[in-house]
């Protein structure tokens, strides 16, 4: 048992095929303590439940009869609410105990369909049979005589249940996988090789890097309203607030719903910015997963802005004591951020002197340590 793709999506193991056959074994044995001297007319539900029925007949042991109802309600990973019998039953019913078989009841609208289609036929009784529910999704008040196995509200396939089409024949149960995401920030001085080794990360690794710089000219010269907005604080000679930075980092997010993570740069630069970052993380089910402060020696640093400096013209990239003092704001700034994510044990420092594979192999190493990594 290994992750299994189907379509674009991927699963991985969660019920063995061990563990359904001893809860369909049980299930059965539960039915027939029940019914005993009696011939139930057992009705699996189509598609979903035929796996099921053809194991529960195997393991009853009393006389029985069996037939087949087709019914419809999902369409790829949700339930529509609407349910379409597609094939209806032949046999009469009238005067019988009857057991429905399904394979797992969700929302509940199965269910009530079920008992539309029963509730003129006049049966003896109706009894619902079914190997899962999910008591997270159930919507409905209708009575589940038999429950095999409770499961949380995620979306599984095997043992006859499908993801459009495909699954039915494994013969284990698979859970949906959620996306591995890894979201980084990053820090370093001036000249530490950020955007360089940013550039790489995210190839590696499918994340959107989300530099605070560009994504603040990217609105102002777009004259997006959050571009606009901060512009009047920088016209007026003010620090943007954290409000409209955060909102602009937002928009990236959400614009990058796709993305396997995200690789911050040039923020947080404050514990207070660090702390809305969370919040606007954790509202999407995500984390920053590391920091990771490229560390170098402030003379290597010197050299390589000074050389910087002479290509490209930037004139704070050409004078000694403008350097400094952009390493001495760095210092003071993020040190008590560093502080704040060492806390939560998630800070990691990494040599920043070396080729740059040599470098990006050390970032490489940092970030699948972490738990959560899928490298594509
Ligand atoms: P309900 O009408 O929402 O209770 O859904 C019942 C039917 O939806 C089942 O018989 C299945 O065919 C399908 N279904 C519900 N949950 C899942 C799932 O996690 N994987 C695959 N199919 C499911
Ligand atoms: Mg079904």
């Amino acid at each position: 048992m290994g992750i299994v793709k189907l379509h674009d999506k991927f699963f991985k193991p969660f019920i063995s095929s061990e563990e359904i056959d001893g809860t369909v074994e049980r299930l059965a044995k539960e039915v027939y303590a029940d019914l005993e001297g009696e011939v139930p007319l057992f009705v699996a539900i189509l598609n979903g439940a035929f796996m099921l029925a053809a194991d529960f007949l195997k393991k009853y042991p009393g006389d029985c009869e069996i037939s087949f109802v087709k019914l419809a309600s999902y369409s790829g990973t949700a339930s529509t609410g609407q349910v379409e019998q597609l094939v209806g039953l032949n046999e009469n019913p009238e005067g019988r105990t009857v057991v429905v078989l399904e394979d797992i009841v969700d929302t509940g609208n199965t269910l009530v369909e079920i008992h539309r289609i029963f509730s003129g036929m006049n049966v003896k009784s109706l009894k619902i049979a079914t190997l899962f529910y999910k008591p997270e999704a159930y919507k409905q008040q209708l009575n589940i005589d038999y429950i095999g196995m409770e499961l949380p509200h995620k979306f599984i396939v095997g043992y006859g249940l499908d993801y459009d089409g495909l699954g039915r024949n494994l013969p284990e149960i698979y859970q949906l996988k959620e996306k591995d995401m890894i979201n980084l920030v990053l820090f370093g001085k001036p000249g530490a090789g950020k955007g360089t080794q940013a550039a790489y990360l995210k190839e590696k690794y499918s994340l959107v890097h989300i530099s605070t710089g560009e994504v603040f000219r990217y609105n102002i010269k777009n004259e997006t309203e959050l571009g606009k907005l901060a512009k009047t604080y920088i016209d007026g000679g003010e620090l943007v607030p954290d409000e409209v930075t955060i909102n602009m980092l937002q928009a990236e997010v959400e614009k990058n719903e796709d993305a396997h993570g995200f690789i911050f740069d040039g923020f947080p630069r404050t514990t207070a910015q660090a702390e809305a970052l969370d919040e606007l993380l954790h509202g999407r089910g995500m984390e920053v997963n590391a920091t990771i402060a490229l560390e170098a020696d402030d003379e290597v640093l010197i050299e390589r802005l000074l050389e910087r400096g002479k290509v490209s013209g930037r004139s704070d990239d050409q004078d000694k004591e403008k350097i400094r003092n952009r390493f001495e704001e760095y210092n003071e700034k993020t040190a008590p951020l560093m502080n704040y994510y060492k806390d939560q044990g998630k800070f990691y420092s990494v040599d920043g002197i070396g080729s740059i594979e040599e470098i990006t192999t050390r970032l490489s190493r940092v970030i699948e340590s972490l738990e959560v990594v899928s490298s594509k």
